[in-house]
């Protein structure tokens, strides 16, 4: 997983030839600790400035950003010695350098979750010197994080579905942190509570243009929440990096109202919910969705080649009625709503003035 290049191949780009080595750097500058180490020891020649050595960068054209004790000139705050041109080793290794004047990062690293790198070296991350980044970060934020995650660097590459949160603003800091937090993962908040931080507005669009719902506002006015977003786990069924499939599920959900029946299209809800339920056409036992032994679900989902897909009778994070009975659903790319009502009756339920007139289904015996 991790993608950790060796001292060697290092030392053995640097003899061959010193431009490999820039380029090698480039690619992966998001250096470890053994890189770091690697470069430690080579030759003083081979100390370009290049993007990922952690020497000082040429002053022109200007750093993005400077470190303040760098500023002030005097490599001795750091290093055994006050001559620039041979300011000798640092007094101290890893972060006790950092921290000695970033008071702060001593409760950072306390916290309960720790990133690897930030506990062993943060140079691996950052140049104590100057950087071509904001914050003397080695590379742009995403590429520096890449670097090291070869497996979310896939998702993100591949992905048909992409999520603007992971390309956009501070993207992979969005919603971690890179040194500690006090939630898993990193996370700068709980999970539920940081996809509700952006998804809260009525304004957000997806990549065609379509509106998204405010789902924030949506959770707070319908009380009955399905069962993993009850356990506020929106990574159940969403996978943050960028997906494969519509709006970034884990695994295959038609995106659209009618679609024909493949269990394999329905594998999301399918990886929770019996699939026999939907696919036995008589049964008095796997759905209550039935008339008689009719299977109702069975004869919506599969009749005629035409079968409506779940979000036809169904809201998927919360609803106002039992079994996430939805009141309307968007019906064609005009946004008209098609009302459903659908009425919970003792025996079973009743649909009317929706696909068609008046249908009611008993699901219990007659008392
Ligand atoms: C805030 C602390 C700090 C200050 C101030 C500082 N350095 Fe460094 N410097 C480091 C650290 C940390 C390294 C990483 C290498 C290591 O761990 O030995 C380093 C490494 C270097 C390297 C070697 C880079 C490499 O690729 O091995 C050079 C050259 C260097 N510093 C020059 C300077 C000069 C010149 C000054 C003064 C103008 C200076 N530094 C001031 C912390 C500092
Ligand atoms: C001698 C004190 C001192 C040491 C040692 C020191 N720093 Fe700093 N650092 C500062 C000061 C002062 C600032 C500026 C603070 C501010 O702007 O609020 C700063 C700012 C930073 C910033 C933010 C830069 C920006 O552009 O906003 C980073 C990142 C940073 N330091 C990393 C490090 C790392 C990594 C080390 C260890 C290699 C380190 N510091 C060691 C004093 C120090
Ligand atoms: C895995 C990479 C990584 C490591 C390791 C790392 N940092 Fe950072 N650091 C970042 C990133 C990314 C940011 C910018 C966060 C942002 O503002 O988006 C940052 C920001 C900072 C800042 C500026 C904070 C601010 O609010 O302006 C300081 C100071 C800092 N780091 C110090 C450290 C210290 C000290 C260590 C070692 C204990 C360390 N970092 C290790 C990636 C790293
Ligand atoms: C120098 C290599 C390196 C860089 C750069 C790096 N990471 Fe990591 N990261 C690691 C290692 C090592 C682990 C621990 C992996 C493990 O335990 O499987 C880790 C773990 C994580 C985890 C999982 C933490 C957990 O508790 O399970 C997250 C999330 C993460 N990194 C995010 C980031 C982000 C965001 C960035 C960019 C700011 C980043 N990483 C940059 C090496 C790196
Ligand atoms: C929209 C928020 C968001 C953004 C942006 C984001 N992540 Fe994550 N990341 C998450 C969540 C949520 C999890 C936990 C997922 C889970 O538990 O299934 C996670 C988990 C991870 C893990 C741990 C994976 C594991 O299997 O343990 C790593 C590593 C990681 N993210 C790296 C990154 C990197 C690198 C970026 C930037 C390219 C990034 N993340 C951007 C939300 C985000
Ligand atoms: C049980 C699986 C499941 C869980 C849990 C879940 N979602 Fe969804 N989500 C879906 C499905 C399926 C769709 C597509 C709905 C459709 O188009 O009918 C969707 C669509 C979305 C959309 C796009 C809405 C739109 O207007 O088209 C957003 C945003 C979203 N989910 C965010 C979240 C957030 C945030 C959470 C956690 C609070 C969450 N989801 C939890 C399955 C889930
Ligand atoms: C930093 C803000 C931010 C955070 C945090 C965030 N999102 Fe998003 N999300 C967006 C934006 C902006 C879009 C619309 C643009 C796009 O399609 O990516 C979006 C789109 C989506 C979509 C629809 C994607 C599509 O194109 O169909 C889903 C689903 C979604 N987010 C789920 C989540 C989940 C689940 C979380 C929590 C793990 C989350 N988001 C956290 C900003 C965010
Ligand atoms: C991660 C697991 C998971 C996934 C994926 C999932 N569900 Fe569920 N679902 C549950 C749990 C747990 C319950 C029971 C709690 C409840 O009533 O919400 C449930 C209940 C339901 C109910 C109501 C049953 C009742 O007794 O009230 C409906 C309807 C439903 N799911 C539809 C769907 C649809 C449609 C999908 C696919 C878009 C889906 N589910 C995907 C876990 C899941
Ligand atoms: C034509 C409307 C309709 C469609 C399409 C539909 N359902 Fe249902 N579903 C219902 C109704 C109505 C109930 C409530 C039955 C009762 O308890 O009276 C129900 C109940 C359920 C339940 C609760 C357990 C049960 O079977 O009684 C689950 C889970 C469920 N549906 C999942 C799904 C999934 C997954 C899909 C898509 C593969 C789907 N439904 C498609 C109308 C529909």
């Amino acid at each position: 997983m991790m993608h950790i290049r060796g001292i060697f191949s290092i030392l053995l780009a640097l003899a061959i030839s010193p431009p490999l080595f820039a380029q090698t750097v480039q690619s992966k500058p998001g250096a470890t600790a053994a890189e770091v180490q690697a470069k430690r020891a080579s030759p003083a020649s081979a100390r370009t400035a290049s993007p990922g050595s952690l020497a000082p960068l040429p002053l022109k054209p200007a750093p993005a950003s400077s470190h303040a004790p760098f500023e002030a000139g005097d490599c001795k705050i750091c290093h055994q010695s006050a001559d620039p041109k041979q300011p000798g080793p640092v007094v101290k290794k890893g972060p006790t350098l950092c921290l000695e004047c970033h008071e702060e990062f001593a409760g950072v690293m306390k916290r309960p979750h720790t990133h690897a790198p930030a506990r062993g070296d943060c140079t691996s991350c950052h140049n104590p010197h100057n950087a071509n980044y904001r914050k003397l970060l080695l590379q742009e934020p995403r590429a520096l994080c890449t670097s090291c995650h070869d497996a979310i660097a896939k998702i993100v590459a591949n992905a048909a579905v992409p999520h603007k949160a992971v390309t956009s603003g501070a993207q992979c800091t969005n919603c971690h942190n890179p040194h500690g937090s006090t939630v898993e993962k990193l996370l700068v908040q709980l999970p539920f509570d940081l996809c509700a931080s952006c998804h809260n507005v009525d304004t957000m669009i997806d990549a065609k243009g379509k509106k998204l719902q405010n789902l924030k506002v949506w959770l707070d006015n319908n009380k009955n929440w399905h069962g993993p977003v009850a356990a506020k786990d929106c990574s159940s069924c969403h996978e943050p990096h960028g997906s494969a499939h519509f709006r970034l599920l884990k695994e295959d959900y038609p995106p659209e109202f009618y679609a024909p029946y493949d269990p394999r299209t329905y594998a999301l809800c399918f990886s929770c919910h019996q699939e026999s339920a939907f696919s036995t056409a008589q049964t008095s036992t796997l759905t209550s969705f039935r008339n008689g032994s009719t299977n109702l679900h069975f004869l919506h989902l599969q009749q005629s080649g035409r079968g409506r897909t779940c979000r036809a009778c169904h809201e998927v994070h919360a609803s106002k009625q039992d079994n996430h009975i939805r009141e309307g659903v968007p019906y064609g790319s005009g946004g008209w709503v098609l009302k459903l009502h659908y009425k919970k009756t003792a025996s079973g339920g009743s649909c009317e003035k929706t696909c068609h007139s008046e249908k009611t289904y008993v699901n219990k015996p007659a008392r």
